[in-house]
């Protein structure tokens, strides 16, 4: 049996839980009055106010799996910086590093002596020999699109529908119904970006095969599962056909695992057994202090340096001052060695585990059509009663208002999930009493909701 939840129950909890919320967070309110004074939207990074919550809840402190607050309230965190601290806040082993070596000096210009050592342990991990770094993943995946299509000498790049890579022009591009257009809401975009970036539906073998024929496309750039619109799963045997098609028509597959590092020590592509051109992945690598890499096959970097050997004078056009430097690699080396390895990943697994059955135990009890994902340590619940096919339809199913009254029931019980879906992640310092918090504080709200 499945019990629908009424809009107006959703509508009266999520009113009483912002009332709620604004009583709880005095100290937050004043700070976040103060801060409108001279922050753009009130706060240093604009999309801090899409959280939904009457004001921004500021923190004071973040330490392992926990957030505390302006005004003292702790909260187990399961957003965990949206995996920028997927290794937990502040992590002892990228601390010390950073005791270690941040008296040694940050950045330089030059190679340090961990460069050697980062890339054998990057080559070690996710099977692709040579690497570059720069400050963020949405970087990255610029800086790898650009080398895709120098290579190829193509210049249209191909993405699947509803996918994020982050703020890279190029991906901001959506199919609705057939037509292709720029994603809603883009600032101060001037090119029309459907000029070259063609999109498909994720799982869509068919349209893939049609989009790639033509043999234009430089590249597919794709996250192996998709996290960033609710979570959609690839359908068996979906990735081992696109990069049989990829192959087929000389376009180079780009795997961006930023979001799906969570699957393991090998990200989800060597978990298995992918063999994509290039890797991308930021977020988590070096603790939460911005880094992120881009790694090429042996084939694609013998083409870059081919391609370098005729390239004419002048910029590349790739690459920030701040990219490769000597604390990047530092941190990046506590991290790789520290927490890519199978034993420090096992009881994420086992804990993200513990939250999903728990989750599907609540959906069961209560009967609600909604369904629960995990890809390694991240967990995933949406409302809806089974995985979304495509990026189309998971996103005429995200941004419901029972998520944001789901959020802010949470929030005002200590529990932080991700704002804008879903989506929680287990780091090493989650425990089993967090976990279980989530479940109860779930398990009442569709009470309520329900009742
Ligand atoms: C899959 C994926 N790639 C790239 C990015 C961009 O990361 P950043 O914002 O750190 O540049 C994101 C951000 O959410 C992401 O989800």
């Amino acid at each position: 049996m499945t019990s629908s939840i009424p809009g107006k129950a959703v509508e009266a909890l999520l009113r009483r839980e912002k009332d709620l919320f604004s009583q709880r967070h005095p100290a937050s309110k004043a700070l976040a009055e103060k801060a409108a004074r001279n922050w753009l939207r009130g706060v240093p990074m604009h999309w801090m106010v899409d959280w939904g919550t009457p004001f921004p809840l500021f923190v004071s402190k973040a330490q392992g799996a926990t957030l505390i607050d302006a005004d003292g309230h702790s909260y187990a965190d399961f957003c965990l910086g949206d995996t920028g601290a997927m290794f937990g806040h502040s992590p002892p082993a990228v601390v010390k590093a950073l005791e270690e070596e941040g008296a040694n000096g940050f950045t330089a210009m030059l190679p340090s002596v961990d460069a050697a050592e980062v890339g054998e342990l990057l080559e070690d991990r996710f099977g692709l020999p040579f690497w570059q770094i720069t400050a963020t993943a949405s970087d990255a995946n610029r800086a790898v699109l650009r080398w895709a299509r120098a290579i190829t000498g193509r210049k249209t790049i191909l993405v699947f529908n509803h996918c994020y890579h982050g703020c890279v022009d190029d991906t901001f591009v959506t199919a609705d119904h057939g037509a292709v257009k720029m994603v809603g809401g883009l600032v101060g975009e001037p090119r029309d970006l459907t000029a070259f970036t063609r999109v498909v539906e994720f799982n869509d073998v068919a349209a893939l095969e049609q989009a790639l024929a033509p043999g234009d496309v430089a590249c597919v750039l794709a996250e192996p599962v998709m996290t960033n619109v609710g979570m959609v799963l690839p359908e068996a045997g979906f990735l081992e056909k696109l990069r049989m098609l990829t192959e087929k028509h000389g376009t180079l597959l780009i795997l961006d695992e930023t979001h799906t590092l969570s699957s393991g020590p090998r990200g989800y592509a060597g978990a298995m057994g992918l063999k994509p051109d290039a890797l991308v992945f930021g977020k988590p690598i070096a603790g939460g202090i911005p880094a992120a890499a881009y790694g090429f096959s042996e084939a694609a970097a013998t083409r870059i340096q081919a391609y370098l050997r005729n390239r004419g004078e002048g910029r590349s056009g790739i690459g920030t001052t701040l990219s490769g430097s000597k604390i990047q690699l530092a941190l990046i080396k506590a991290v790789l060695t520290t927490f890519f390895t199978e034993e420090a990943f096992a009881p994420l697994i086992t804990r993200a585990k513990r939250l999903e059955r728990g989750i599907a135990d609540v959906i069961i009890k209560y009967g609600v059509p909604w369904h629960v994902t995990r890809v390694g340590a991240r967990v995933e619940f949406m409302c809806c009663p089974r995985p979304p096919k495509n990026g189309f339809e998971a996103s005429q199913l995200i941004h419901q208002p029972i998520d944001e009254a789901i959020h802010h029931y949470l929030l005002n019980r200590g529990v932080v999930i991700t704002p804008f879906h879903n989506m929680m992640l287990i780091c090493p310092a989650t425990t089993d009493a967090q976990v279980d918090t989530l479940i109860s504080g779930l398990d009442r709200c569709i009470a309520e909701l329900t009742a």
